[in-house]
């Protein structure tokens, strides 16, 4: 879909749809038809007030309302979105309302849209919120079906933004594009989408977007001794890959950090020889949306260009009980040199990070953000709202914080205590792969821990978070793309002062 600024005034839009959205009153005298939407009720001979005062026009948040043939207006539909409270809304809403407008329209076969900037949101940040729900929203996952429901919008045009739109225009393309990205190969079948398979998808955004890319092969991976990552690899006939990518910025200023980014990527997880039950197994073809959140983002800052390296590392294999599988309190040597003792192979997850951890530190990171659905607990816990997030180092954890919030991408900080650490003891080797019943994100966040030694380190737990299995009036059902947004922001903002210290 085209996303473009006009300047035209409101009568003159000649579209399939003029979009905008209505806040809900604040107290009984309050109204919903005010500022830029008393002006287009207006100019349509006050069809949008009567709509309002019948009570069907209220501004509760992500309310749809749609009229036609509205008098005085080009435009063949005028289509209001409730936004809630005005002292509850930002960027995040604007960004979810606009993706409710993508989904709504498209569902009627529309092919373009107008979007009516409203006070407080004309500049760049707020054209790139829209710009990036527009796209968001007419994301479709039907790639493998032979006749498409609907075909995508065409075309939108921003309208009432000031002259800084165009900026946030292109930012909202580069983010939501790559956002997207992720989105598609979370949702490819496992059968489709190999280690191999993700690698070569790997190389080839790579290229295109010009990011310096290596794949290790089997061979590659056992020179460097990375035995966790081999041992989920054993009970495969896939061959596992070790996907990094490299982002170098024309100028960084010495001592600017070096960002690592390491993404879980089980192209599927069966449990391996612990094999999973059948009930929602061929949901584990997500499991590599931690990988896919690392190449959008890469995808992505390759575009925008911030001002300091970025390394994604990204171990990729499936998790099978084949013959040679390994198994139930077998002993791996991870790349760092700790011993791991196996207690359950469906802890796979953690083991392949800890060697991409280990890898990224010899790289030179100085900073690591690594994005796992790594438990079920943390699903218990937080659900599909918010992803976990747990850090060693509490500066740099808030800053991922705050660029989550920004980036409109709820996250919650979970406890790393020390107290954790006792579970994952083991009788035979240095450390064993699961931590009992208990706190099962926050002993599986203290096994990556073990392998960060002191670079500050924030781990995303985005297992509740990466898929949706209801869709919403935002997404369909499907892959989420999470974590892409709020590591754009992060690295865009890394070279400077965290924003609270500005
Ligand atoms: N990929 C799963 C985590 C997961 C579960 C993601 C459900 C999405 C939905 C991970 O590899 C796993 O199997 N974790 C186990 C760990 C356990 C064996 C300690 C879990 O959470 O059950
Ligand atoms: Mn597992
Ligand atoms: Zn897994």
């Amino acid at each position: 879909m085209s996303v473009t600024v006009d300047t035209r005034s409101l009568a003159a839009v000649t579209t399939e749809a003029l979009v905008s959205f209505v806040f809900e009153r604040e107290n009984e005298t309050g109204k919903p038809v005010e500022g830029v939407i008393e002006e287009l009720d207006r100019t349509a001979g006050g069809v949008i007030g009567r709509l309002a005062d019948a009570g069907e026009l209220t501004g509760k948040k992500l309310e749809t309302t749609l009229l036609h043939f509205a008098p005085g207006l080009a435009a063949q539909r005028v289509l209001l979105i409730g936004a809630g409270k005005r002292n509850k809304f930002g960027t995040p809403e604007l960004r979810r309302l606009a993706a409710v407008a993508a989904r709504y329209l498209k569902a009627r076969s529309v092919k373009n849209l107008a979007f009516l900037a409203r006070e407080g949101y004309r500049d760049a940040l707020a054209a790139q919120a829209v710009t990036e729900g527009l796209l968001l929203g007419n994301f479709d996952g039907d790639k493998y079906k032979t006749e498409k429901k609907n075909g995508p919008l065409e075309s939108a045009v921003l309208v009432g933004f000031d002259a800084t739109a165009r900026d946030g225009v292109e930012r909202g393309r580069i983010v939501a594009e790559s956002q997207n990205f992720a989105r598609e190969l979370g949702d490819e079948p496992s059968n489709l989408l190999t280690p191999t398979v993700l690698a070569e998808r790997a190389v080839a955004m790579a290229r295109e977007v010009g990011l310096a890319v290596e794949v290790l092969d089997e061979k590659g991976i056992a020179d460097l001794k990375m035995g966790a990552l081999l041992g989920v690899a054993r009970g495969s006939a896939e061959p596992p890959k070790l996907m990094v990518l490299t982002y170098t910025p024309e100028k960084a200023a010495p001592g600017a950090p070096v960002l690592g980014l390491v993404g879980k990527a089980i192209t599927f997880d069966t449990g391996g020889i612990s094999i999973k039950p059948a009930l929602d197994m061929e949901k584990m073809k997500f499991d590599m949306a931690g990988g896919a959140a690392m190449l959008g983002a890469m995808r992505a800052l390759a575009l925008l260009k911030p001002r300091v390296k970025v390394i994604a590392v990204i171990p990729s294999t499936e998790n099978m009980p084949g013959g040679r599988a390994q198994k139930p309190g077998d002993v791996q040597i991870a790349m760092s040199g700790k011993s791991i003792e196996v207690i359950n192979t469906d802890a796979e997850g953690r083991l392949i990070l800890a060697d991409g951890i280990a890898y990224a530190k010899q790289l030179g990171v100085t900073h690591i953000v690594d994005a796992a659905t790594l438990t079920g607990a943390v699903f218990v816990a937080l659900g599909v709202v918010n992803s976990g997030v747990f850090g060693t180092d509490d500066a740099f954890t808030e800053r991922v914080m705050a660029s989550a919030k920004t980036a409109g991408e709820k996250m919650w900080h979970l406890p790393l205590d020390d107290d954790y650490r006792d579970q994952i003891k083991s009788t035979i080797a240095d450390i064993q792969n699961v931590g009992g019943r208990g706190a099962g994100a926050s002993t599986a966040a203290w096994f990556l821990r073990e392998f960060t030694g002191d670079t500050p380190w924030v781990h995303l737990d985005i297992a509740g978070t990466a898929w949706l299995d209801d869709p919403k009036p935002w997404a369909g059902k499907g892959g989420t793309g999470v974590g892409v947004r709020t590591l754009v922001d992060l690295a865009m903002n890394l070279d400077q002062a965290p924003a609270s210290k500005r």
